[in-house]
């Protein structure tokens, strides 16, 4: 059996899977989250998500041990992430890999995402991808492995960053968007009229900011005629849901316009909102198109979506060594440019 052995440790999740590079199948799949540990600071912290991570992954690798025989590579994620998380799982990486003798691949986290839509499945491209996380909002033209470029792209704050804030601004934990999802079910979106982010505008881009900032001045608002009630924060959390899935659909409309797709699919850690997938599912019928989803269980960062991509490159004979491997710098991508 040929193995490959991935570890994810690009933020707050530390992660290693087990993916049969034949057959696809997950054979094993860890995971420690540290939501809890970062909740009480409102957002997360790197110098403690490392420090972490160094406990984490280590305790995580132990249950891995009978398998080592069976592995044929080892699979990190490189970048775009936080890099003194990174770290930890490069390191570790290239520990097991040498002491294995076998190969190592680096793995972008973003591809992570998109073949999240995979595990345990052959591939099925092209597709129209958005990815909606806490550090990315980015609409994809995925063809292949190597053959993924950016058709948008935000211009500020990304989807799941906004959300992680406006649940800070209303007093609520981290992370954000599971806990603003729950309470916008219990609101009234309408109760409170916030902007369309750039909906008077051409520009194929995302933007959040303004958003953000105008459901910060409703807040204050509130506050000044006195405390806000668990109604206010609801409907608040409503009105700021309903912008933001415009927002997306306007701008992914005008994409679905212009490429000629015949899937789609959301990815990421947004990916888990009903709310927006319902809006999108509505949104690909209009257009006769196939939306595809990610299961609930690897939507969030983890490993099993970064063997799942470290097979493509395995299959594409597309190797890094120990020497050569080395955590990727995070730099924002550019419409046109592709995921590398
Ligand atoms: O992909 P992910 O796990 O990590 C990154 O690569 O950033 O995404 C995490 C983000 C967080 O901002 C979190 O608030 C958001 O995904 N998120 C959600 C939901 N579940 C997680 N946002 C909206 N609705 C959800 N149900
Ligand atoms: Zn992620």
């Amino acid at each position: 059996m040929g193995l490959i052995l991935s570890i994810e440790s690009s933020c707050d999740d530390s992660s290693i899977a087990l993916t049969d590079s034949k057959t696809l199948q997950l054979v094993a799949h860890k995971k420690v989250s540290q939501e809890l540990e970062h909740s009480r600071y409102g957002g997360v912290v790197p110098e403690l998500a490392s420090r972490m991570h160094a406990v984490a992954l280590p305790k995580l690798l132990e249950g891995f041990k009978p398998y080592f025989k069976d592995i044929e590579a080892v699979a990190v994620t490189t970048h775009p992430g936080l890099s003194v998380s990174l770290h930890e799982g490069v390191i570790m990486a290239k520990a097991v890999a040498a002491l294995l003798e076998v190969p190592i691949i680096g793995v972008n986290h973003l591809k992570g995402h998109i073949y999240s839509l995979f595990i345990e499945k052959e591939v099925q491209l092209p597709m129209l991808v958005l990815l909606l996380s806490g550090g990315h909002t980015q609409l994809l033209m995925v063809k292949e492995y190597n053959d993924i470029t950016v058709l948008a792209t935000t211009i500020d704050d990304s989807v799941g960053e906004a959300y992680d804030k406006v649940a800070k601004m209303l007093g609520l934990g981290y992370p954000g968007g599971p806990i603003i999802e729950k309470m916008a079910k219990r609101g009234d979106a309408k109760r409170f009229t916030l902007p369309i982010p750039m909906q008077n505008s051409a520009l194929v881009a995302f933007s959040l900011s303004g958003l953000k900032n105008a459901v910060r001045l409703q807040i204050e608002a509130l506050e000044k005629s006195g405390e806000m009630s668990e109604q206010d924060k609801c409907d608040i959390a409503a009105a700021f849901e309903r912008s933001v899935l415009l927002h997306l659909l306007q701008k992914s409309k005008r994409v679905f316009k212009k490429v000629n797709a015949k899937d789609f699919a959301i990815v990421g850690g947004v990916s888990a909102n009903a709310y927006i997938k319902s809006g999108f599912e509505k949104l690909c019928g209009e257009f006769g198109m196939k939306m595809h989803e990610v299961d609930l269980r690897f939507t969030s960062d983890n490993a099993a979506m970064i063997g799942r991509a470290a097979v493509e490159s395995l299959r594409g004979g597309d190797f890094d060594t120990i020497d050569t491997l080395k955590v990727g710098a995070t730099k924002q991508l550019q419409v046109g440019s592709k995921l590398q």
